[in-house]
């Protein structure tokens, strides 16, 4: 294998920002992300040593589905990670990972996203395995980390009131702006993308180092920040980036581990998540932002398992 080339939609192509980070620093495999239905119709360069991954939560997506024929008809292997084992995707992928969430009936993916980066980062550790990247110990040490995860997650599920009541100071914002580095720059797009579906606010989300390029003159203080900064290799850079916002005005969110020393002095809130491996972050970090997505969208009297304009699977182009 020399290549992977991951293609997806929506919540399912943040999950695939992930992977690439794991597929490159676990697995040592150079990788792309493309959006389906950008890729369908490029003339993407694809060996017969590239494996081509598509992700799908419904496995019905129709720019997805086309990015996987497409693949196949370059004669790359096809992987899909399906939620939906017995869909097209599924049926029509060389191999097909089933993601185990059981039944997503909320619009808003979810528990699927969880299930896609769970799934995607077991088969980043194989991968590294298989290519002797990483020994025994030292794979077993991934999945040890990965074991963390479940009593992590209840951690930020118990802790929804903080999320519900930040949640509630912020829930008349018109326009909100998330930011992140490193592993938390897809988290940002994630977050940004569930509160733009079931609360019908506008936000938009930047790697932070990409802020000051333009997008900082958005800040006001009626904009909020949420920003990512959890305790680790991202944490000093990332103050940085938000003393820029404070100096401009701008009220910060703090989203952020355990560990991480001082975020009360630099936010004007702050949700807090127990520490993990900073390549596990993703899995976590995106739950408390689920929680203040819902909340607000409650607030605002929006119908959250079934957001308006949007349907749970995207069948047509
Ligand atoms: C997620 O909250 C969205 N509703 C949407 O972006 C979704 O992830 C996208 O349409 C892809 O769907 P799929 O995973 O079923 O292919």
């Amino acid at each position: 294998l020399g290549r992977i080339a991951l293609v997806a939609c929506g919540t399912s192509w943040h999950a695939a920002l992930v992977a690439k980070r794991w597929f490159e620093e676990i697995a040592g495999v150079p990788t792309e992300v493309d959006i389906a239905s950008e890729f369908r119709y490029r003339n993407p360069i694809m060996g017969g040593d590239t494996l081509c991954i598509v992700i799908s939560q419904s496995g019905e997506t129709a720019d997805t589905l086309e990015g996987l024929r497409r693949a196949r008809a370059s004669f790359v292997n096809a992987l899909g990670f399906v939620n939906v084992e017995d869909s097209t995707i599924g049926r029509e992928s060389d191999d097909a990972i089933p993601l185990l969430a059981g039944p997503e009936i909320g619009v808003a993916s979810t528990k699927a996203y969880l299930a896609q980066l769970t799934n995607l980062y077991l088969f980043a550790v194989q991968l590294a395995r298989a290519k002797h990247r990483l020994s025994e110990t030292d794979a077993a040490g991934c999945i040890q980390g990965l074991r963390a995860l479940p009593s992590a997650l209840a951690a930020c599920l118990e802790r929804r009131d903080l999320a519900f009541d930040i949640a509630q100071r912020y829930a008349s914002a018109s326009n909100f702006i998330f930011l992140g580095r490193g592993y938390n720059v897809p988290t940002a797009m994630e977050a940004a993308l569930k509160l733009k579906e079931i609360s019908y606010i506008h936000a938009t989300a930047y790697p932070a180092g990409e802020f000051k390029h333009g997008p900082i003159a958005l800040i006001d203080p009626q904009t909020p920040t949420v920003a990512l900064i959890p305790n680790d290799s991202t944490f000093s850079r990332m103050a940085s980036n938000i003393e820029e916002i404070r100096a401009r005005k701008g009220r910060i969110i703090a989203v952020t581990t355990d560990s991480a020393p001082n975020v009360e002095a630099l936010s004007d809130s702050i949700l807090r998540v127990p520490d993990i491996a900073e390549p596990l972050l993703p899995l976590l970090l995106i739950v408390p932002l689920q929680l203040f997505a819902y909340r607000i969208a409650v607030l605002r009297g929006c119908e959250v398992d079934m957001p308006r304009n949007l349907a749970k699977s995207v069948t047509v182009e």
